[in-house]
């Protein structure tokens, strides 16, 4: 089960990303034409939201499975960079990132304002974007 959701979440990442840099450009896209926000537009949103809470699950599991989790902590490993980035600055970052993505998709759900609606979405899937970026273990990914 470890190796298939190793598998499971590196696959998953892409999907995160392309998901994100839709609903981004589609929500920039719209602001900055002052359209109307209509259901296609949270349509195009919600893949962000699907893929991003999967990769949140699938995580969490290998979290506690996976060698390179929570099995490792120890004052030896936090100083050691790579241990570190898996055992508490990935997963940290990736949960903001999750929370801020939620939070974008929900306001632009929530809103009547479509200004504010497109606004959520490239902003805070913008940040969470930021956030995946910075902490995504790169010697692994893309590859
Ligand atoms: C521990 C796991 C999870 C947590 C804590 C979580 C939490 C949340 C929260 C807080 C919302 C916002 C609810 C709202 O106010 O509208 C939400 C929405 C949603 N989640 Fe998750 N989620 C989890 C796992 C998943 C998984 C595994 C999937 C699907 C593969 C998923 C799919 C969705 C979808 C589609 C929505 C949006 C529903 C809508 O259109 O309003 N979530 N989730
Ligand atoms: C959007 C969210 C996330 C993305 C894009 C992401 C992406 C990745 C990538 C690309 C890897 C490297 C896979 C490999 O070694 O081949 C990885 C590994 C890992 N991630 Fe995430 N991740 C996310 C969220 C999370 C969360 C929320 C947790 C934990 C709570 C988590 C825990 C882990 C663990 C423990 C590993 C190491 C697994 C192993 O190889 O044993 N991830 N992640």
């Amino acid at each position: 089960m470890y190796t298939g959701l190793q598998h499971l979440h590196s696959f998953l990442a892409y999907l995160v990303l392309v998901s994100l840099l839709i609903g981004i450009a589609n929500g920039l896209m719209g602001y900055l034409k002052w359209r109307r926000f209509e259901e296609k537009d949270r349509k195009l949103a919600l893949p962000a939201l699907i893929t991003t809470h999967l990769q949140f699950l699938i995580g969490l599991i290998l979290y506690f499975i996976s060698p390179k989790g929570l099995s490792n902590f120890s004052g030896e490993a936090m100083a050691d960079a790579t241990s570190r980035l898996y055992i508490l600055e990935h997963p940290l970052t990736m949960i903001i990132a999750v929370v801020l993505i939620t939070i974008g998709y929900v306001r632009g759900k929530k809103s009547d304002d479509s200004r504010k609606q497109f606004f959520s979405h490239w902003l805070f899937f913008g940040l969470g974007l930021v956030l995946i970026l910075l902490r995504v273990p790169w010697s692994k990914f893309p590859w």
